[in-house]
């Protein structure tokens, strides 16, 4: 089996966790490094939920370094409205058992990569883009290294944070400009895709459906995830965003994407932060930012499921 090695960079946050879970738990992804930015909650507690989150799953050999505090330029801008207090309200989160690496989050990514073959990583970008942009920033040899960027952020028609922004890139825009206009391969999993992964009463059901501690888990995150969502951005049942990432890697049948040129909104009083998509015309040939459009959804919580049941059932 052809497996995806996979530097996750992350805010957990509830999706984030999800996100986690289906990196570890499907043997197509081989998770080589998480790394932790601020954005949804605080560094610190962002990093303390991932190695939680770590510890539910049994996630031990897996190097997890904490990246930036904050954004490149702007202030912090959190996201309790969504994710609570924690960052990971709505379940009981172990003491964490998992240990942090002592690295920096961006040397991580910068030593994951350059140990690697060239064109082996792919970085999932899951936050605010600040660690991504600092690595290629610090150590600019990355960029042709990397197999590809697939990051959920952005939307081409679309935004949450404003009408024209989506929060990942939002919140650091500068940050995400650098990593839209890096000479690498990159997917946009952006809002247009994730607004289609509802997680739905049927959804609840499947995952109910594989009783144990991680199905627990996960379904103390969406029972939150609802209600935050549902006060915060009036939907009836929460979009899962930062999976879907994953869910690409896994099986492009399940998330397709059109290629098309994409730039960020530095400027923009009403649209700062909005990710661009210049459809007028069909892509050049050489054109190599891709953006999602449609999710299988069915398969996609498949996906989620099994990731589930395979840990609980294995130990991943
Ligand atoms: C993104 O913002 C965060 O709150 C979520 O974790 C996701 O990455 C969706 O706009
Ligand atoms: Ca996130």
């Amino acid at each position: 089996m052809q497996q995806r090695k996979v530097l996750l960079d992350c805010d957990p946050g509830h999706d984030d966790a999800i996100a986690m879970i289906l990196a570890w738990g499907d043997p197509r992804i081989d998770l080589v490094g998480v790394t932790t930015v601020g954005g949804n909650q605080t560094l610190d507690k962002v990093t303390r939920n991932a190695l939680a989150v770590a510890t539910v799953v049994g996630m031990h050999d897996v190097p997890i370094a904490a990246g930036c505090p904050r954004p490149l330029v702007r202030p912090t801008r959190i996201a309790p409205e969504c994710h609570g207090e924690s960052g990971l309200d709505g379940v009981d989160l172990p003491e964490p058992v998992v240990r942090l690496d002592p690295r920096h989050g961006v040397d991580l990514i910068i030593d994951t990569v350059m140990a690697h073959e060239p064109d082996t990583i792919t970085l999932v970008p899951t936050g605010p883009l600040t660690n991504i942009a600092m690595a290629a920033r610090k150590e600019p040899r990355i960029v042709e290294r990397v197999r590809e960027v697939v990051l959920m952020g952005g939307g081409c028609h679309v935004g949450n944070l404003s009408a024209a922004a989506e929060y990942n890139i939002a919140v650091d825009p500068e940050a995400a400009h650098i990593v839209f206009s890096e000479d690498w391969p990159l997917v946009m999993v952006g809002l247009d895709l994730t607004h289609q992964a509802l997680a739905t009463d049927d959804v609840v059901s499947r995952i109910a459906a594989v009783p144990g501690p991680v199905s627990d888990f996960v379904l103390g995150l969406l029972a939150f995830f609802r209600e935050s969502h549902r006060i915060a951005q009036g939907f009836d049942v929460p979009p899962v965003h930062d999976p879907c990432t994953l869910a690409y890697l896994i099986d492009p049948t399940i998330v397709e994407t059109v290629p098309v040129p994409l730039s960020v909104e530095l400027t923009g009083t009403h649209t700062l932060g909005m990710t661009v998509a210049d459809f007028r015309s069909p892509a050049p040939p050489d054109c190599r930012t891709r953006a999602a459009t449609r999710l299988d959804h069915h398969r996609f919580w498949g996906l989620v499921v099994d990731a589930i049941d395979r840990i609980q059932k294995e130990g991943r």
